[in-house]
């Protein structure tokens, strides 16, 4: 094939560089579809957290741009895996799965295989895919997602191998394609990074230093977005509550809250992670205040023992942590809280385990992500002194579960009886008589109903608690 193209020189500015490779690579596809007699087809498998979910959606809409067309299954043209190296076994699952990719290659000579995401900014990561996995073709890390089209444009003109890796950035490349999952709902990013260090957390080493979007650049988006019939973001960073510190004009989190609240067509607004650390009066101000903003606060604790937390670098204590759930409570009592807890970080005693039991007790999370501490090699904890035996951790990790999974069934409980407005989000997997709806407060519920309320807002009356959700029906 013709590999030379007599385009213009090569744009150096973003994004119009990207769009060159994009256009330079879909007359590539197109005549590449024309020999095969088949369009070309690309799938994404995406491990991990919702920022990697919003990446994928963003590496979607370059391929798409490109030419691919999705397929469900990893048998396509162009498989790229989204990895997530947040505990080990993450990066287990993944080594597994790329195993079970070169068996696929071996069928498919048109399949190029690329992986990107946060494992890939670990050099022993990236050693052992050089040595190991020799049918890998692309790899990049979470740096220069934007450049997609350039690396594979490099591998089909020639490159036997392309690694690209960024040590960082403080680029933020805007106005790319994506695709969003739901015609509804999108999550939109207003940071990226993290500038915390909790002391087992390997997120700051492989997703660099905190950056935060323009508010311009989000509220475009957010506009955008809803022109386009979206009515639910979720503003999506590692530390929501410290956005915009880093800004030439320096605005915080409530005041893009607010920002965000004015757009039309947008009726809900939920944001991930806060950090108890930075959760201003301001912003309980704004959500009480708000219409917009959903009656759910994931905020997470790791642990309850205020010595386990100065060593976790959380810059909290058990107290600050209970006051401000007595705050946020006495501010909007309809809440529902839920938070992420680590079990058996280094040095954790039993005193200190049943601190994380108390505030469990006290605090009234609806639900609990319970992880057991996972030792992350380069970041503080992993070196420090009286690592706790997995049986030990195992054990306590069943105590904590027992005691969240009765208190959030309890907790589910409360709303029986209720009328709720929900978002319509699908149809229901199991049963394909119902649909599926999101309570402002994050619970769902199942209700019989049809296929053109997907996506919309309707009131529903929560008859029967299961437990996690409920059964309802359709209120008039
Ligand atoms: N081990 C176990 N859990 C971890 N988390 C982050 N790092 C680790 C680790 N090394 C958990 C934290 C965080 C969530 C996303 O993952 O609870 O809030
Ligand atoms: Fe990791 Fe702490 Fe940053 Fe969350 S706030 S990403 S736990 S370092």
């Amino acid at each position: 094939m013709e590999m030379t193209n007599n385009k213009t020189q090569v744009p150096t500015l973003e994004p119009a560089r990207q769009f060159y490779f994009m256009d330079l690579l879909r007359e590539y596809n197109e005549k590449k579809s024309a020999e095969l007699g088949r369009k070309l087809t690309y799938h994404i498998e995406t491990f991990g957290c919702q920022m990697n979910a919003k990446d994928s959606e963003k590496l979607a809409g370059i391929l798409e741009t490109a030419g691919y067309v999705p397929v469900e299954s990893e048998q396509a043209d162009f498989v790229l895996y989204n990895t997530c190296t947040v505990r080990e076994n993450a990066n287990t699952k993944v080594y597994g799965r790329i195993g079970y990719l070169g068996n696929l290659k071996k069928k498919n000579p048109e399949m190029k295989i690329a992986l990107c995401g946060c494992m890939m900014q670990e050099p022993h990561v990236i050693e052992k895919i050089k040595k190991s996995y020799h049918f890998v073709d692309i790899v990049f890390g979470t740096h220069n997602i934007y450049m997609l089209a350039e690396l594979i444009w490099r591998k089909v003109s020639g490159q036997k191998r392309v690694f690209e890796i960024l040590d960082g950035t403080d680029k933020i490349v805007e106005d790319l394609p994506s695709e969003h999952k739901y015609g509804f709902k999108a999550g939109v990013n207003i940071m990226y990074g993290c500038n915390n260090f909790c002391s087992y957390c390997i997120v700051p080493y492989v997703r660099g230093r905190e950056r935060s979007r323009k508010p311009e650049d989000i509220i475009a988006e957010v506009q955008k977005l809803a022109a386009e019939g979206i009515v639910e973001v979720m503003l999506l960073g590692q530390n929501v509550n410290s956005y915009g510190k880093t800004l030439d004009n320096p605005m915080s989190f409530a005041e893009l809250l607010r920002e965000v609240e004015k757009v039309d067509g947008i009726e809900r607004i939920r944001f991930m992670t806060s950090h108890p650390k930075d959760l201003s009066d301001e912003l309980i101000e704004v959500m009480k205040n708000s219409k917009k903003i959903c009656r759910h606060l994931h905020l997470p604790m790791q642990s309850g023992s205020t010595d386990v937390l100065r060593r976790m670098n959380r810059k909290y204590t058990k107290d600050d942590y209970l006051a401000l759930v007595e705050k946020i409570k006495t501010a909007m009592p309809e809440i529902s809280l839920t938070t992420d807890i680590i079990v058996g970080f280094p040095g954790e005693t039993e005193e200190d385990f049943c601190d994380t039991l108390d505030v469990v007790a006290k605090a009234g999370f609806d639900s609990a992500y319970t992880f057991l501490y996972s030792k992350r090699t380069g970041t503080p904890a992993a070196i420090m002194e009286n690592q706790v035996t997995d049986e030990v951790a195992k054990e306590r990790f069943n105590r904590l579960l027992a005691l969240v999974s009765e208190q959030s069934a309890k907790l589910t409980e409360r709303h029986t009886g209720e009328v709720a407005e929900v978002l319509v989000e699908e149809r229901n997997e199991q049963d394909a008589s119902l649909l599926t709806g999101r309570l402002s407060n994050n619970l769902l519920v199942h209700f019989p109903g049809a296929e053109t309320l997907i996506g919309k807002l309707v009131k529903v009356k929560l008859s029967e608690c299961k437990g996690f959700y409920y059964l309802g029906s359709l209120a008039e």
